[in-house]
């Protein structure tokens, strides 16, 4: 196993919208699989998209143990929203915007159908921290950031600090903030 680099606003891979994964037994897809979960308990996260480690497929890994017992390594594939209620908001993070946190509103109870890593069809119906993160994790592969979801002048603010805090990290180069 091997740690990934992952992905920092506002590198592109992040805007792709990532395509399914047909071959989940290829060997390619099992060991990305593992690389992203030890990236992810490396980092450390609660949530990973194969978006932020440079690979725009419909995986997402999530290990939600330290904050809730019981909602331990879960590797989720291809996975789809079949029904949502309720609305909650909650202070996020992202591993590809670090050091950032802003509260964002989002579906209170989720039901989620995906695949495991064997393939096997998975149908989770979450709430609390687990629906939250499945939705975050979700929105990635649609190319979709926690700052999308914030007001649009939370995220002008976000923005004006994000590119002074790339100016003093040494960027050469001014990115254009999408
Ligand atoms: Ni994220």
């Amino acid at each position: 196993m091997s740690l990934l680099p992952i992905s920092i606003y506002p590198d592109p891979v992040l805007r792709r919208k990532a395509t399914r994964i047909e071959n989940i037994d290829d060997e390619e897809i099992q060991v990305l699989i593992d690389n992203m979960i030890e990236t992810m308990h490396e980092a450390p996260g609660i949530g990973l998209a194969a978006n932020q480690v440079g690979r725009p497929v419909r995986l997402v890994v999530l290990d939600l143990e330290c904050r809730e017992p019981g909602h331990g390594l879960l590797v989720l594939i291809n996975p789809e929203l079949i029904s949502a209620s309720g609305k909650t908001k909650s202070e996020e993070g992202c591993l590809s915007i670090p050091g950032y946190f802003s509260p964002v509103t989002r579906y209170e109870q989720v039901e989620v159908r995906g695949q495991d890593r064997e393939g096997k069809v998975i149908e989770i119906e979450a709430g609390g921290l687990l629906a939250i993160c499945l939705q975050h994790e979700m929105d990635h592969l649609e190319g979709k950031l926690f700052i999308d979801r914030m007001s649009a002048l939370s995220r002008d603010i976000f923005k004006r600090r994000w590119k002074k805090k790339l100016k003093e990290e040494g960027e050469q180069e001014q990115p254009c903030l999408d």
